[in-house]
This record gives structure tokens, C-alpha cells and sequence, in this order.
């Protein structure tokens, strides 16, 4: 084992090296980006009406989305057509108007609206940053509870749901979560759909990004929020959400949601104030793009694996060899997904991610998966591999390997 001087040695001569590293972005590579150019170009004057009979350029016919778009995203969701709602370029947009109107009117099983009760929102950590500060920013106070291998730690949302009326709902990533990369079981499942909760109106939002990005031959299959929640008798309880940010274009893919016939229908009358309808050209380039793609969806996805694969062992590789003794940190080892999340043991997530950037190398700000920006174990680090080349992850990697070491023989050795 290398002492601490040692250590700061090394970091010297990376330092010398000039590094300008990224493993902050969860963003698909240029390569990832490249399976898609043909979409760029793929609608034209003969697509001016859908197979469906839809007329492009004009308003009607698009309120919940293209029948085409809504076939072929509900295969993503695991849902029917009819329960499908396709929006514009956003996932997350679809989730802040849904909230919005939750506060605003309530959803369709609300005795009023939420922005009336003081509202709380389960959410699980570590977790997706955007999803803490958009709850936060509309004003619901978040409770957090842990993730784990199997979900949401359905001891602590179950507590928590039966015993408080504000608590309205869960917000979580069911499959590869961001950042740990974990699944929900079935279970979990179960009881998330059956529990008692306090609020007749409790909702399930389940920001399922990352559904149908498997790195390997094992897919993840997770049983169905929307069918369960109609098996236990509480058809009304989840929402579900998706994109294609990480399939065809970050920004400029579709997102979509699903949920029972009868929410569908209640967030329409909505939202059809808002708009007459979302961009169907859009669509339906997503439609031709990806049922023309060999292998259809499932082809893309294992494409982008075989990019993505790579780098997610390169992470493994490097954290093994360096860290493997168990004496500086733990870490996630996902089947899918974008992110592997870093324990450090001793509390020196801020330190290491200070290092690296004195190294050259970006990292996903320490805190950050937590509610608040502040992690209370200051341990957490959020690994993104996917948007460097292999070589670059391997090299980002080994620095933060060496910081890991450095921040943690400074604190059990200060000064
Ligand atoms: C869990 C999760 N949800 C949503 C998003 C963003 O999706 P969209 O671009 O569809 O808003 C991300 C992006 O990192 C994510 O990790």
C-alpha cells in the first residue's frame, strides 16, 4: 500500500500531465448520437399524411400524441397505446406540467389541489438531481428514504405513506436507477401499488429513463407499475415516464408518459388548454427512424450497448484493481442505465471530487444526489462514463481512484 506522500507523488505528475477530462455529463458519445443521423433527414414531402390517415402539417389529430408515436413508445412503457401520452422533446417537462396541475387543480382522485395542503414528495437517494430541485422549486418538501438493490426502501415508504395525508406521492427511477444503476424488485412492486396511504390521491410518478437501456444479454424486467397498479385495485396510482433523450437525440427526442385510460383522459382536458397538440412531425421522424432500424428499437438499444459496454467495464476495471481491498470505497456495478455511484468510506466525497478537478478531471459535484445538494455521509459520487471515448473514461478513472485514496488517508491521517 502506498503511503500518503506517495500518493500526492503521483497526483503531481498526473497534474503535470494537463488532463481535461468529463465524467460529470450524463450524456449519450458522438458515436451513440451517429445511430441516429438518419433521422435528420428521414421525413419528407411524402410523409405529409401518417400511415394512420394523420395529417402532418396541420393541428388536428395529435392530442395525446401520433397513433403511431403512442404504438410504438407504449412497447418502451410495457403499456397499451390508449394509456399513452407523447409530448414533445422532454421527459421532464411532462413530469413539471403533470405536478402543475396536481398542485393547481389536483389529479383526478384529489378532494383539492395540492398547492392547498403543504405537499410532500417521497424521493429516493442517492437520486436524479433535476428531479429534487424541480419538486423543490414548485414547493413540495422532500422526504427522502434510501434506495436499494431492490427499489425504494419499502420499510420507510410504506411508514411514511400510511401515516401522512401531505405525503402525495413518490418520485423514483424504477429501472437502472440514476445514479446506482438499481431495479425494482417485484416486491417492491407490489407493494408499492398495494400500500395504504394516507392520501386517497397518493401517485406513484416513476421516471422510467433508462427502461430499455441494458448494457448486456440480462436484461432487467421489472414487473409492470401501471398493470399492477390495476391488479391491486388502485388503477389510478402511477404515472410513468420516458424518453428518448438517450436514444435518439439529448434535446431533441421525444418524451412521453403513460397512465390508466381514465388519467389520460383527465390530464387531456388539461393540457388541451395548454396546446393543441405536440409536434407531430417530430414524432413520426422517431417512428420511421426507429421502425425502419435493423433490429427495430431492440437493434438501437443493443448499438448503443455495445458502445456504452466498454466504458462501464473500463469503470469496473479501474475501481476494482485500485480500490478493490474494501478499505476506501464501494461501488454499483448496473446491467443498465448511465451512472455507477461511488461510496467513498470515509466521509471525503467533496475532497475527492476537489482533487480530481485539480487533476483535470470533472466530476458530478459531491452532494449533488442528494436533496438540498447536501449528502448527509458526504460520500456519494455519481460516475457518468457514457459521453467520453473508452480511453478517456479508463484514464479519468484512474485519478479518481488516486484521489479516493488521497482524501481518505488525509482525513484518517490530518494534518
Ligand atoms: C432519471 C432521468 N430522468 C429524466 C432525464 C431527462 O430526460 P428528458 O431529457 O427526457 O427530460 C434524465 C437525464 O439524465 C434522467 O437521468
Amino acid at each position: 500500500m502506498n503511503t500518503l506522500h506517495e500518493l500526492q507523488e503521483q497526483y503531481k505528475v498526473v497534474q503535470g500531465m494537463n488532463l481535461n477530462l468529463n465524467m460529470q455529463r450524463g450524456q449519450p458519445s458522438d458515436a451513440d448520437f451517429d445511430l441516429a443521423n438518419p433521422m435528420l433527414t428521414i421525413v419528407d414531402e411524402n410523409d405529409v399524411v401518417t400511415p394512420s390517415g394523420i395529417a402532418l402539417r396541420n393541428y388536428p389529430g395529435g392530442q395525446t400524441g401520433l397513433p403511431e408515436a403512442r404504438e410504438l413508445f407504449a412497447t418502451i412503457l410495457g403499456v397499451r397505446p390508449a394509456e399513452m401520452i407523447v409530448g414533445n422533446n422532454a421527459s421532464l417537462k411532462l413530469m413539471s406540467n403533470t405536478l402543475m396541475w396536481a398542485l393547481l387543480r389536483g389529479l383526478k382522485g384529489s378532494e383539492r389541489p395540492w398547492v392547498n395542503e403543504s405537499p410532500k414528495m417521497i424521493v429516493t437517494v442517492p437520486g436524479y438531481d433535476r428531479h429534487f430541485s424541480l419538486l423543490d422549486a414548485l414547493g413540495f418538501e422532500l422526504v427522502s428514504v434510501a434506495i436499494t438493490p431492490d427499489g425504494p426502501d419499502m420499510d420507510a415508504v410504506e411508514a411514511l405513506a400510511a401515516s401522512d395525508p401531505t405525503i402525495k406521492g413518490i418520485m423514483f427511477v424504477p429501472t437502472y436507477s440514476n445514479p446506482t444503476g438499481d431495479t425494482v424488485s417485484d416486491e417492491t412492486v407490489q407493494r408499492l401499488v398495494a400500500m395504504k396511504t394516507a392520501a386517497p390521491d397518493f401517485t406513484i410518478f416513476a421516471d422510467d429513463a433508462y427502461r430499455v437501456h441494458h448494457l448486456g444479454d440480462d436484461p432487467a424486467k421489472p414487473l409492470n407499475l401501471l398493470r399492477a397498479c390495476e391488479a391491486a385495485g388502485n388503477p389510478d396510482r402511477v404515472y410513468l415516464f420516458g424518453s428518448t433523450s438517450k436514444i435518439t437525440f439529448a434535446g431533441a427526442g421525444i418524451g412521453f408518459m403513460a397512465s390508466s385510460e381514465a388519467n389520460v383522459a383527465y390530464l387531456n382536458k388539461l393540457t388541451g388548454f395548454q396546446s393543441i397538440g405536440p409536434n407531430k412531425i417530430e414524432q413520426y421522424r422517431h417512428v420511421k427512424f426507429i421502425n425502419s432500424y435493423p433490429g427495430g428499437l431492440e437493434g438501437l438499444m443493443r448499438d448503443h450497448a455495445a458502445n456504452l459496454r466498454p466504458k462501464f467495464e473500463a469503470v469496473q476495471e479501474v475501481l476494482a484493481r485500485e480500490l478493490g481491498d474494501g478499505r476506501y470505497a464501494t461501488w454499483t456495478n448496473p446491467k443498465g442505465g448511465y451512472f455507477v455511484s461511488l461510496d467513498t468510506i470515509c466521509p471525503v466525497a467533496d475532497r475527492v471530487v476537489e482533487l480530481a478537478k485539480g487533476a483535470g478531471v470533472a466530476l458530478t459535484p459531491a452532494g449533488a444526489t442528494y436533496p438540498h445538494k447536501k449528502d448527509p455521509n458526504n460520500s456519494n459520487i455519481r460516475l457518468s462514463p457514457s459521453r467520453p471515448p473508452v480511453a478517456e473514461v479508463a484514464q479519468a478513472m484512474e485519478v479518481v481512484a488516486l484521489c479516493v485514496k488521497i482524501a481518505t488517508l488525509e482525513y484518517d491521517a490530518p494534518g
